[in-house]
């Protein structure tokens, strides 16, 4: 199993992203996870676009963008030409899920589908396919530095199961309260992707966070 650790710039220093960014590359992150929240569908406001383009050029790495937005489509040509790889969205948040996940391809970026703890995992029924990555939350979406809902970990099995009968190439990413202490009961359950903010840039040392995920998921 290839394991990929996405640190999420939701905790990093706002007045030097660039740097940031570029500093997480250095220390092994293989995705820049970047938080997009609109003070609608979730209560925090947070980067657009905009920043994503200007930090697009610091670093090689796919940009994994996780929109927490209502509505998404209007984002979404935006968030592409910005050089997103991959774009995520929440089902609650669009009328017609199934045309946003063709419209995020349509736009040359692979779609993903974000599931809170409490949406159902029926949500996947019949868009799995369409699908590059399925994001589970491990928190509510909304802000860094929240504690991990233990109670997600079967949801991830159950994830799992699914896309390994899909057989197809599918992302399974987690993302909220992941730090190297929890991240191989999430690996263990089944997720290949792992988002963490406040554990890698709530540290003085990026990369022996990073380092220390890598030999606990070495293990699993
Ligand atoms: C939460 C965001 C997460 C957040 C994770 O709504 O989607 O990506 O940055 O932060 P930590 O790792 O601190 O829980
Ligand atoms: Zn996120």
């Amino acid at each position: 199993m290839t394991f990929r650790i996405a640190p999420s710039i939701l905790s990093a220093d706002f007045a030097r992203l660039g740097e940031e960014v570029r500093a997480v590359a250095k220390a092994g992150a293989d995705l820049i996870h970047f938080d997009v929240m609109d003070n609608h569908y979730v209560p925090n406001l947070t980067v657009g676009p905009l920043v994503c383009a200007a930090l697009r050029p610091h670093v090689e790495l796919p940009l994994d963008v996780h929109l927490m937005v209502k509505p998404v489509d209007g984002l979404v040509p935006a968030f592409a030409k910005a050089g997103a790889s991959i774009i995520s969205f929440h089902p609650e948040a669009s009328e017609h899920v199934d045309r946003t996940i063709a419209l995020i391809r349509e736009h040359g970026c692979k779609p993903g589908l974000v599931l809170n703890p409490a949406t159902p995992l029926s949500c996947l029924d019949h868009t799995l396919e369409g699908l590059d990555l399925v994001l589970i939350m491990s928190v509510n979406p909304g802000f860094g530095g929240q504690q991990f809902i233990a109670s997600v970990l079967p949801k991830i099995a159950e994830a799992r199961r699914r896309i390994d009968a899909a057989r197809k190439d599918i992302w399974l990413e987690v993302d909220g309260g992941i730090k190297a202490d929890n991240i191989a009961q999430a690996a263990r359950a089944g997720a290949d992707t792992f988002v963490a903010g406040s554990a890698i840039f709530g540290a003085r040392d990026y990369g022996a966070v990073i380092r220390d995920m890598r030999s606990r998921l070495a293990v699993v």
